[in-house]
This record gives C-alpha cells, structure tokens and sequence, in this order.
C-alpha cells in the first residue's frame, strides 16, 4: 500500500476527487493533508473523509518540518493540488520522481514564476488562446520544468471569461488527475 500525502493551500476541490478516488483503493492511501494555510477549506475536506491533516508555515517548511513530517507518516509520493509555496530543494531531492503536481494551463505555455491561479486563465484570455488544458507534471528544482507526465486541452471560446475558463479547467483537473496519479504509482 503506497502512502499519499496532498499538499494544498486553498480550496482543494482536487485533493477532493484525490480523496475520493482512493478511499477504497488496495493500491493506495491517502494518509496526510498538509496546507500552509491553517483556514484552507482543503482541512475540512480532509476531516469529512477520515484523512488525517498538518498545517505549518513557510518558515517551518523551509526548516525542514514538513520534510520531517512526511518521514514520519512513511510518504511514498507527494501530490501538489493547488500549493502555492515553493518547495524547498531538500524536500524535492526526499522524493525524486514521487512528487507531482498539476498546472492549470499546458505547459510550457503560461507556466514559470506568478502564473498560479486566476493569474494563469486572465494571461490564457488576454493572449485570445482557442484553447487550453492541464498539465500533470513531475516536480524537480526547477518548478513547472519537470517532465510532463500527461495533457490534456479543452476548446476555448471568444466570449469566455478568466472564470469560465477556470470552471473549463476544474473540470478537466477533477477527471484526470486522480487517474494519472494511480498510473504512477
Ligand atoms: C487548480 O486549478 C490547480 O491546477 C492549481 O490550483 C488550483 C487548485 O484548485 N495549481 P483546488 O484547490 O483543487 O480547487
């Protein structure tokens, strides 16, 4: 039984649908939810399916207490699902090729430093794009520079708004990601 931890710092719709997906798998276990963010609504999410939760600051991450922590709770992989710290070096070199994130855009397009969030879909729209997508992605130093596991795109039109096309990606995010996570373990 392999030993997932979710990283998240807001909403956690994904960790959701992670949550979800492997409640009952033989595969794998969700065995940590961990947020920077002591009010994200991804720690209640957790609470409703039983998955214990962690909470610290970037002060504490960059010591090394989250690093600690998912040695602790013996983690075999580590999902990024709308974390918003950067993760330090030390913690990635813990988990070389087990630590994946999602991006909400298709990469190497709209990725790099200050495209998070609705940062990323106002950039998609502004540039007029007829389409865009996710990409799951391995963690290494260098960010949104890992090697892209898997893609996949969704048709934009003119009239949709930032938030329609985020609603476009959520949906997109919701049908993969727990999927390509289990391909991966
Ligand atoms: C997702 O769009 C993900 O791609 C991005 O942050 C968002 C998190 O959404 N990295 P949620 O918290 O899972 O709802």
């Amino acid at each position: 039984m392999k030993r997932i931890a979710i990283l998240a710092s807001g909403s956690g719709s994904n960790a959701e649908k992670i949550m979800e997906h492997f409640q009952n798998s033989t595969k794998a276990q969700i065995a940590l939810v961990a947020s920077n963010k002591a009010d994200a609504f991804v720690l209640q999410r957790a609470e409703k399916f039983k998955v214990p939760t962690f909470t610290f600051t970037k002060k504490e991450m960059d010591a090394g207490v989250l690093l600690e922590k998912l040695q602790k709770e013996q983690i075999n992989w580590v999902v990024l699902a709308g974390f918003l710290l950067k993760i330090p070096e030390e913690l990635i070199r813990a988990f070389p090729d087990h630590m994946v994130n999602i991006h909400p855009a298709l990469l190497p397009k709209y990725g790099g430093k200050g495209m998070y969030g609705h940062h990323v879909h106002e950039a998609v729209k502004a540039a007029g794009e007829k389409e865009t997508g996710i990409t799951i992605h391995l963690v290494n130093e260098n960010y949104d520079e890992g090697k892209i596991i898997f893609q996949a795109s969704t048709p934009l039109s003119p009239e949709d708004s930032p938030e329609d096309i985020a609603q476009k990606v959520h949906a997109l995010e919701h049908r993969h990601f727990p999927e390509v996570i289990e391909s991966l373990l």
